[in-house]
């Protein structure tokens, strides 16, 4: 048996090892082809079936219908922040943004790039410690669109509810924690992540958008940079990210295996009840950073009583096999994700240090 970690990464982060299992057995022979899918025309059957089982699967996970198109794309979802407002912030239009951290802030100065951005509501003042109120967010009714960030991976925050956009689309950068539990889909126009948390390795974006907000896309664009490029050819005008998109495919099918996302929530459900169980123990000494009603279920940040103790608690626990729990630089404390891919087992395992960690250091 291979050494494994648990792995708290914040993204590139664990993949379920079923996954990686079904890759390794089908790495140097994928199905009879003598060649692994790195190695495969993208023009191949074999290839235009993964891309279609992945889109289909897709639609199936989310509960979308076919008026959604499920795009891969590259560039991470950093290229989305410039992307969305080049296609479909128009002349002398309005895009309006919750500003709920560090990569809404990122997405809304690209938009500036193209237009003119309106604020809808922002807890910077309050360092990000929470998801604004539903009532609190305000914007335009001619707005192009209406971007939320479902989870904010530095500053641990989620939304629990989403806005109620009216005829203004919603778009929501669901890079964290897309396929983490189940939501209403169809209540947002425009979803997007980078494949890298909770969809398997890095070099995919996965788009999902509504037929009729795509057509609204501006024309005259770079080729590569037109959303109705992707939708038009299937995602295969260009050598797509292949192995990505064959990973991801594996990742829907084991999602689907558990029973889909109610099932995938449940284990979420119950690994964030242990960690936040320790910070609500202890708050004290694990110091939640966040306010309640806006804890992530992804990504949970905490700080200890002093630097020392973060930096003790960030070297005994990766002694004691567990990775990836030193908070984001600009934040700094600690950070647990908890990503699908990360069990239960880990989650409590870390929980039952987390009880040590305080008894012998409190
Ligand atoms: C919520 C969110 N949006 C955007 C990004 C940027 O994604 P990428 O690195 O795929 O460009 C990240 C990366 O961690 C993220 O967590």
């Amino acid at each position: 048996m291979a050494h494994r970690v648990f792995n708290f990464n914040p993204g590139p982060a664990a993949m379920p090892l079923e996954v990686l299992k079904v890759a390794q057995e089908e790495m140097l022979d994928y199905r009879g082809t003598g060649m692994s899918v790195m190695e495969i025309s993208h023009r191949s059957a074999e290839f235009e079936d993964i891309n279609n089982t992945c889109m289909a699967l897709a639609r199936e996970i989310f509960g979308l219908g076919e008026n959604y198109k499920v795009l891969f794309m590259t560039g991470g979802a950093s290229s989305q922040f410039a992307l969305i407002p080049m296609n479909f912030l128009g002349d002398g239009k309005t895009a309006a943004y919750v500003d709920t951290g560090y990569w809404s802030s990122k997405a809304i100065k690209e938009a500036q790039l193209f237009g003119k951005v309106h604020t809808a509501a922002s807890s910077k003042a309050d360092a990000y410690a929470y998801i604004p109120k539903m009532s609190d967010i305000k914007f335009p009714g001619d707005a192009a669109y209406l971007h939320v960030t479902s989870n904010n991976t530095i500053y641990g925050t989620q939304y629990w509810q989403f806005p109620d956009a009216g005829a203004v689309p919603l778009i929501c950068d669901m890079s964290s924690d897309i396929a983490s539990r189940k939501l209403d889909f169809t209540k947002f126009t425009m979803i997007y992540g980078g494949a890298q948390k909770n969809l398997g390795p890095s070099g995919v974006t996965l788009v999902l958008i509504r037929d009729d907000f795509l057509a609204k896309g501006k024309a005259g664009l770079p080729t590569m940079f037109s959303y109705k490029t992707y939708a038009e050819n299937n995602s295969l005008y260009n050598t797509p990210p292949a192995y990505s998109v064959y990973i991801m495919k594996l990742t829907f099918e084991w999602i689907k295996k558990q029973g889909g996302l109610a099932a995938v929530e449940k284990v979420n459900r119950a690994k964030q009840a242990a960690i936040y169980g320790m910070i609500d123990k202890y708050p004290e000494f694990y110091k939640g950073t966040v306010k309640a009603d806006s804890r992530s279920w992804m990504n949970i940040n905490m700080r200890l009583p002093n630097e020392e103790l973060e930096k003790k608690f960030v070297s005994e626990s990766k002694a004691a096999g567990f990775i990836g729990l030193k908070g984001h630089r600009s934040v700094g404390g600690i950070r647990v994700s908890l990503y699908n891919a990360v069990s239960l087992e880990a989650a409590i395992k870390l929980a039952d240090f987390m009880e040590r960690f305080k008894k012998t250091n409190g």
